[in-house]
C-alpha cells in the first residue's frame, strides 16, 4: 500500500483504504468526545460501514486528484488521519487537514505529518500554496500552522456549525 515514512520506523502515513474502516472506525468511536469539540461530522458517523464509505468517496477524489485521504500509523497502529481535504490543480493550492487520538497527542506527531505531507504536495502535485482553516479557540491545531511558519490569510465568520456552535474560522497559508 502507498505509504510514506515520517518519523524512522515508528510513524508513517499510508493512503486511507476501505480495509481499514474496521480500526479507524473503532478509533473515532472511542474519542467522540475529545473530537466532537471540533470537527463536525462525527454525528453521520455512527458504524464501521460509514467510515468505510468515507473512504471510498475520497479514494475517487484521490483518483481525479482532487484529494489525498491519508492514515498516519504510528507503531503500525492508527493514530489519526492528515488529508490534502482538497487540491486545485489550476491554482496549485490545496487545504491541509487532520486529526490525532487523545493519547497521540502532544508529542509533535501532527507538526512532523503535516511538515512531510507538504513536501509530498511539492513533490507529486506541484504544490504553490497549502492552507489550513482552524477554528479561532481551537488553540492546540492553530499551533501547527503557527510553528511550521505559515501566515494568517483571513478570517471567516461562522465558518462551521460543530455540535450546534457556529465557529469562526482563521485561514492559515503558506506559500511554497
Ligand atoms: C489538532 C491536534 C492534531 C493537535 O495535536 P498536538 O498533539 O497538539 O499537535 P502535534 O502532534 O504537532 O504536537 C504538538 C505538541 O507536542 C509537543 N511536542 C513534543 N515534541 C515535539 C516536536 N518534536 N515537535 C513539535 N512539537 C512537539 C509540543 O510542545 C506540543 O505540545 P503542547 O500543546 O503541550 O505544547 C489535536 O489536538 C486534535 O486532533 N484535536 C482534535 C481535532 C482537531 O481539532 N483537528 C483540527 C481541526 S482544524
Amino acid at each position: 500500500m502507498f505509504s510514506r515514512k515520517i518519523n524512522g520506523d515508528t510513524l508513517r502515513m499510508c493512503l486511507a483504504i476501505p480495509q481499514y474502516g474496521d480500526e479507524l472506525y473503532r478509533l473515532i468511536d472511542r474519542n467522540r468526545d475529545h473530537l466532537g469539540q471540533w470537527l463536525p461530522w462525527l454525528d453521520e458517523t455512527q458504524s464501521p460501514a460509514d467510515t468505510k464509505t468515507f473512504i471510498s468517496a475520497e479514494l475517487m477524489k484521490f483518483a481525479r486528484g482532487e484529494a489525498l485521504y491519508t492514515l498516519l500509523l504510528v507503531h503500525e497502529r492508527i493514530g489519526g488521519t492528515l488529508a490534502f481535504k482538497s487540491i486545485d490543480s489550476q491554482t496549485g493550492t490545496a487545504v491541509i487537514g487532520y486529526w490525532l487520538a487523545e493519547e497521540f497527542t502532544g508529542l509533535g506527531i501532527m507538526s512532523k505529518s503535516v511538515t512531510e505531507i507538504i513536501q509530498l504536495g511539492k513533490e507529486y502535485y506541484d504544490l504553490k500554496t497549502c492552507r489550513i482553516s482552524c477554528a479561532v479557540e481551537n488553540i492546540k491545531s492553530r499551533a501547527i500552522p503557527e510553528r511550521l511558519g505559515f501566515h494568517e490569510k483571513e478570517t471567516l465568520a461562522n465558518a462551521e456549525c460543530v455540535n450546534g456552535r457556529w465557529l469562526d474560522h482563521i485561514v492559515y497559508e503558506l506559500n511554497l
